[in-house]
């Protein structure tokens, strides 16, 4: 019996050395792919993210990091805060203005008003995205689209000026704290809650994402992102992003972006190759 005893306590002890041994081996594991990065390093990075969204990243855990080295390059190349989560914490100054505005009128878009301005990749988006809507009878109907920080104000004072600011706060950002600043941002079709049930905001709701849309204020999200439902607020974050939010992130822009604001000068710095 003692031998037995004795016999057991051996191997236990040597099963779990070896366990424990295999598990620093793969947290010491380089992730595969351009992006120097332990397994350690990376299981990390999601500590702050919903259970269901860190498994679903750890286990596609390369293919999603190779997605991030094309996602930081892009940011790394724009300039233009093309992923930074603009909201009630993070504002852009009153001097920004995206450098590369063009007219909507002149691209043969639905406006409901004249001189309404987007960034030149939202545009190309855009016209794609419309293209395949018309090809579906849909008629996309463009309502807002780049507002300056000065617009803004105006805006904000004059909803303050009707609904007083708890209620204002709840729909209408800050000068310096709406999306529409970055020129990347279109609000579709009535700009009301109906939008959600008609053809058009169905079919955005479907399919924006195909062409880089994402949808800032998501239905029983308003706690996190600061804002009521808003089913026609789209922003343009490129496919690549789109497609990350959408696989990765439940569609939650507001995760999705603040994870890459977050970690993007980490990644960067650990990319092996730069172009
Ligand atoms: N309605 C959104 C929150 C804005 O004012 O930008
Ligand atoms: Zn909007």
């Amino acid at each position: 019996m003692k031998s037995f005893i004795y016999h057991f306590v051996i191997i236990a002890s040597l099963s779990l050395f070896m366990i424990s041994c295999v598990k620093a081996n793969s947290d010491d594991k380089y992730v595969e792919g351009n992006i120097k990065i332990t397994q350690k390093e990376f299981t990390e990075t999601l500590r702050n993210l919903p259970p269901d969204i860190k498994e679903n990243i750890l286990k596609d855990r390369a293919v999603f990091l190779s997605y991030i080295e094309r996602l930081i390059i892009i940011s790394d190349q724009d300039n233009n805060f093309i992923f930074f989560p603009v909201d009630k914490t993070r504002n852009l100054s009153d001097k920004f203005t995206p450098s590369d505005l063009k007219e909507l009128d002149k691209e043969g878009f639905s406006v409901n008003k004249k001189g309404m301005q987007l960034r030149a990749n939202a545009i190309t988006a855009l016209k794609e995205m419309n293209a395949d809507a018309t090809a579906n009878i849909i008629e996309l109907l463009v309502s807002s689209a780049f507002r300056s920080y000065e617009y803004q104000k105006n805006l904000y004072n004059y909803y303050i000026s009707i609904h007083g600011k708890e209620k204002a706060d709840k729909y209408s950002a800050l000068p310096g704290a709406s999306q529409h600043q970055l020129g990347t941002v279109v609000d579709f079709g009535s700009i009301t809650l109906a939008f959600q049930d008609t053809p058009e905001g169905k079919w955005i709701k479907e399919n924006g994402w195909k062409y880089g849309f994402s949808l800032s204020y998501p239905l029983n999200y308003e706690e996190e992102t600061g804002y009521n439902y808003e089913p026609w607020h789209y922003r343009y974050i490129t496919k690549e992003g789109a497609l990350v939010e959408k696989v990765f992130f439940n569609g939650l822009q507001y995760l999705f972006l603040n994870y890459l604001a977050e970690y993007e000068s980490f990644f960067l710095d650990r990319l092996q190759i730069k172009n």
